[in-house]
């Protein structure tokens, strides 16, 4: 395991690692915009591969595109992804490893989300699949605990040797103060008890926004039903311009992530990304009732 400033510094040490500038990498479409940055900050170009909003990437679909574009890596939040939400079944996690490793294709697995699960059971990931070593699985605390601890890793499998060389290049060493305090903290079995808890308030603030939106935003509002993680995937009426929207929002001290930060092409410019990690009080009730106004009253 390479321990890593958070997960997208995993990321970035994994891309690097199995990558060369100008090389394709595919990811899903729409996308955590940070993976795009990371793709574009290293030269690469990136393929977006439409994932199915309950079940992310049909490894069917991916087949048939390493067939006519030239893949060498790719990148997939499989469980709860951002934004949509979407938690890959293990069968096709299973189908999945068989296929990259059959193609000699790296996969990196943003696995960020996983603990927050709203079930009995923690999804399964890729990386439980993975007999050869081609899945470079990363994670972090960022969402389940702090993003301020600033602690990541990877799982790099039989690139782990390469990663580490990068890591060592680019920063040496990780802050071993933090590591040590949260090292304990792990051990003493406080994390779990954190996670429970977690993940009840989650699945009841989810529930709790979903209704919200249900009864200030517009008919024909289509929302995302996610099983985990904190973000939901709001459909709005076409002639909506979500950029615009989150401008207007700004304005009323509403923070809202526009569809247009997702995607390289312009299919969610009318979908906006809301949290609903913050707990439900009248304050955000009041801004969800703001935002629906603003919907109500937009002129395109
Ligand atoms: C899918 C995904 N990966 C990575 C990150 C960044 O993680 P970290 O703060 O641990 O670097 C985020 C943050 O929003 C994310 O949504």
């Amino acid at each position: 395991m390479v321990v890593t400033a958070g997960c997208m510094e995993a990321v970035v040490m994994c891309l690097k690692a199995v990558t060369k500038p100008g090389d394709t990498v595919a990811i899903e479409n729409p996308t955590y915009f940070g993976i795009f940055q990371v793709i574009e900050s290293l030269g690469l170009k990136a393929l977006e591969i439409s994932a199915d909003p309950l079940t992310g990437i049909d490894p069917a679909r991916l087949e048939k595109l390493i067939g006519r574009f030239p893949i060498k890596a790719c990148v997939f939040v499989t469980n709860f992804s951002n934004p949509v939400g979407a938690c890959m079944p293990d069968d096709k996690k299973e189908q999945l490893v068989r296929l990259i490793t059959k193609h000699r294709i790296p996969l990196i697995e943003d696995d960020i989300y996983g603990e927050l699960y709203f079930g009995k059971h923690r999804p399964k990931t890729c990386k439980s699949f993975d007999r050869e070593g081609w899945v470079l699985y990363c994670s972090s605390l960022s969402k389940s605990l702090s993003p301020g601890y600033r602690i990541g890793w990877t799982l790099a499998g039989r690139f782990t040797q390469e990663v580490l060389r990068t890591k060592m290049i680019h920063t040496v060493t990780g802050t071993s103060l933090t590591q040590e305090a949260i090292a304990h903290f792990l051990s003493i079995g406080r994390y779990e008890f954190h996670l429970r808890r977690l993940r009840k308030a989650l699945h009841t603030q989810c529930l709790r926004y979903i209704q919200g939106i249900m009864t200030w935003f517009p008919e024909g509002t289509r929302i995302s039903r996610p099983q985990g993680g904190f973000v939901l995937w709001v459909e709005l009426d076409r002639k909506i311009n979500a950029y615009r929207l989150y401008q207007e929002a700004l304005k009323h001290g509403i923070s809202v992530a526009p569809g247009q930060l997702f995607s390289a092409q312009p299919n969610f410019s009318n979908y906006l990304r809301i949290s609903y990690a913050r707990p439900w009080d009248t304050e955000v009730e009041e801004g969800l009732g703001t935002l629906g106004r603003l919907i109500r009253n937009y002129r395109s």
